[in-house]
């Protein structure tokens, strides 16, 4: 992979190139988002992933900015998120400053203070605006993470920005990036995103790994584990995905549980050990004690019965 931050690299030519630009990074991925990852780099469009927790979706986002040498601008989402936190601020205390630094001068002209105050130099750039004003022939990759935490009218802004790739700012005027960033939407869904949006976006729906796959992000995630712990975490892991749970284990937690039993210089599973480490991969009392015991042995059973 290139380090040199100042070269971007060029884009992909073909799904298979970027699924093995992705690969490059450690990021597994089934030819479907291959596909969408790569008609949204070509296409200059945003890409929107949806999806359960901890299944690689702001991960991909990360993984075109190592591969593609870009800088990634993330605007983490959050209820009450407002321009001034996403695209840009007034810099107050520094336009106190100046006023007091004029006044004590003897101010000349209260309109041309008041031009000076409003210019750049006073602005303060959040995420959305840095991704506007990108390295000339190196856009960045603009992350907006966990879309469904925001509410309605930051999401109307949004679509002004993911248009045009503009933001007007009254003072000033209208930034208009002179290249498109590479945009990379998340959403968990815990409430649709409005239409308008999405119609923006090329959608795609992130689910959970096949049990190859997850094999495979496991091994070049954990490599330290034994190829037989890998693969009966991942069957377990593929078992518990099957049941009715709170809360499903998402591909973090089978990296996550996959590091406790190499730290606890595990070869292979057995019940105990599952029942002792059942937290590194479900995260909710109930869940825990619906598969502690019974539930674990058997689908310990089942797993080997399948693996030999
Ligand atoms: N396909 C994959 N290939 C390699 N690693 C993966 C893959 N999917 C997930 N991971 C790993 O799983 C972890 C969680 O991924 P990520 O943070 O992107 O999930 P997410 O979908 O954004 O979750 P959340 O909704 O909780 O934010 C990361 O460490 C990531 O490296
Ligand atoms: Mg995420």
């Amino acid at each position: 992979m290139p380090t040199d931050a100042a070269v971007p690299s060029t884009l992909p030519n073909s799904i298979d190139e970027t699924a093995a630009m992705l690969a490059r990074a450690d990021y597994v991925t089934e030819r479907s988002l291959a596909t969408a990852v790569f008609l949204a780099l070509r296409m200059g469009r945003p890409l929107f992933l949806e999806g359960e927790a901890g299944v690689g979706k702001t991960e991909v986002a990360k993984v075109l900015s190592r591969t593609l040498n870009r800088r990634l601008v993330r605007l983490q989402c959050y209820e009450g998120l407002d321009i001034a936190s996403a695209v840009y601020e007034w810099n107050y205390p520094r336009q106190m400053i100046e006023i007091r630094l004029a006044e004590a001068a003897g101010i000349e002209s209260r309109e041309g203070l008041g031009q000076d105050i409003f210019s750049e130099r006073f602005l303060i750039r959040r995420p959305l605006l840095q991704a506007l004003q990108g390295d000339p022939g190196a856009a960045p990759v603009l992350l907006i993470d966990e879309l469904d935490r925001t509410d309605e009218p930051f999401e109307a802004y949004l679509l002004e920005v993911l248009s045009d790739f503009q933001v007007t700012i009254p003072e000033i005027g209208t930034i208009k990036a002179d290249e498109a960033p590479i945009v990379v939407i998340t959403s968990n869904r815990t409430r649709e995103i409005h239409d308008a949006v999405k119609r923006r976006c090329l959608y795609h729906w992130v689910d959970y790994p096949n049990a190859a796959r997850e094999f495979e992000i496991v091994r070049r995630k954990v490599p330290g584990a034994a190829e037989r712990l890998s693969r009966e975490v991942v069957a377990f892991v593929q078992k518990l995905r099957t049941i009715d749970l709170f809360k499903l284990p998402g591909v973090a937690e089978t990296i996550d549980w996959s590091k406790a039993l190499v730290e606890l210089d595990k070869l292979a599973l057995d019940p105990d050990t599952v029942n002792d480490t059942l937290g590194a991969l479900l995260k909710y009392q109930d869940d825990i004690s619906r598969v502690r015991g019974s539930e674990a042995a058997r689908l310990l059973d089942e797993v080997r019965g399948e693996l030999t």
